[in-house]
């Protein structure tokens, strides 16, 4: 074997190294690696009978070189293409599996962990739960709720709107016509409907400690024959002195809601001064909890519920608000924000 001939075979086991071909596999001229610029290069020392033959040999490697990038990069374009649902085998033993993640364990958010605990509390009073839908139409946001179109009550809840019509719900309220008809079969066997539904909802806000684009409302539903507001306030105050463990006051102010009628505010004793005013209840002494009232006949009328034989009452209110009170939470961006040192706080 020659010199010459020693040089290509040299350079030929250089280039075809798996990690010399990565590096080339980017270049868009093989010719311009440098094993092949020597070797071009070295034509020129030849005497002139051999340049032809030496050339032909260089350009044959070259030709190899690039025929192994395209085989290589066809290979890599037919590879299965990765479930990004599930990147690998979930029926692998946990050590054959990639570690994805890292190993610190989650906690369950202090806003599921609070649900948890207040639907426990409705379901010992007798109400199941249901969990409302977090995209809606306007049928069930506002018409079927006794809102007519164009009625400036429907300011009070500005949210987002899709081209579509579809809307992101500004209240839980949205569930009421499907709870009723869901329900209406257990009247006439002689059943109350008695539900709650936990939901999040969401609202174009100016965002501040005290208001969130998204956040979690709990509405409740009761329906039976000779329902009055003294069977509302009796549930609701149950309702709060179990989630605060702790006897309360309630007082209701007048308000207006489309869906009620009456409707009320519901106002309850501060938990942690008992009246008598501290920062949680700003001085007050009481704190405004939330919307209800007696679900007005044209909203039982809709889900084909007979106002004269029925009566009910509702109400909706904000989870976090709930929860921010029990805890002492200044901020109720902090639900959303993702802090671990936050949410460690309740893992
Ligand atoms: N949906 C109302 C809101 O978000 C709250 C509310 C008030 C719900 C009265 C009710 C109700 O069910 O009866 O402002």
């Amino acid at each position: 074997m020659d010199y010459t001939q020693q040089k290509v075979i040299e350079a030929r086991k250089l280039l075809l190294s798996s990690e010399r071909l990565k590096t080339l596999a980017d270049k868009s001229d093989v010719s311009k690696a440098k094993e092949l610029k020597e070797l071009y290069q070295h034509i020129g020392t030849l005497p002139v009978e051999q340049r032809a033959a030496f050339g032909k040999e260089v350009n044959q490697l070259r030709d190899e070189i690039v025929e192994k990038l395209n085989s290589i990069q066809e290979s890599d374009q037919s590879l299965e293409p990765i479930d990004l649902s599930a990147p690998f085998d979930i029926n692998l033993s946990i050590d054959q599996q990639p570690r994805l993640l890292t190993a610190e364990h989650g906690s369950i958010h202090p806003l599921m962990r609070e649900l948890a605990t207040i639907l426990d509390i409705f379901y010992r009073m007798g109400f199941t739960a249901i969990e409302s839908r977090q995209i809606d139409d306007d049928y069930h946001m506002f018409s079927s709720l006794n809102f007519p179109a164009g009625h400036p009550a429907r300011d009070d809840y500005d949210t987002f709107i899709t081209k579509e019509g579809l809307i992101a719900p500004a209240h839980t309220s949205t569930m009421q016509n499907r709870v009723l008809k869901q329900y209406k079969s257990d009247l006439e066997n002689g059943l109350p409907i008695a539900v709650v539904i936990p939901g999040r909802v969401f609202r174009n806000e100016d965002i501040d400690a005290r208001h969130e684009h998204t956040f979690y409302q709990l509405e409740g539903i009761y329906v039976d024959k000779a329902i009055h507001a003294g069977n509302l306030i009796a549930t609701l105050k149950t309702f709060l002195q179990a989630y605060y463990v702790k006897e309360l006051d309630i007082k209701i102010q007048p308000f207006f809601f489309p869906f009620t009628e009456p409707s009320f505010e519901l106002v309850m004793s501060c938990p942690f001064c008992s009246k008598k005013g501290c920062s949680i209840c700003s001085q007050l002494g009481w704190i405004e909890m939330l919307g209800c009232g007696m679900i007005h006949p044209n909203v039982l009328t809709a889900a084909d519920i007979d106002p004269n034989k029925y009566s009910g009452f509702a109400w909706g209110g904000g989870i976090d608000r709930l929860v921010m009170m029990k805890y002492n939470i200044e901020d109720i961006r902090h639900f959303e924000a993702g802090k671990l040192d936050f949410l460690r706080q309740f893992s």
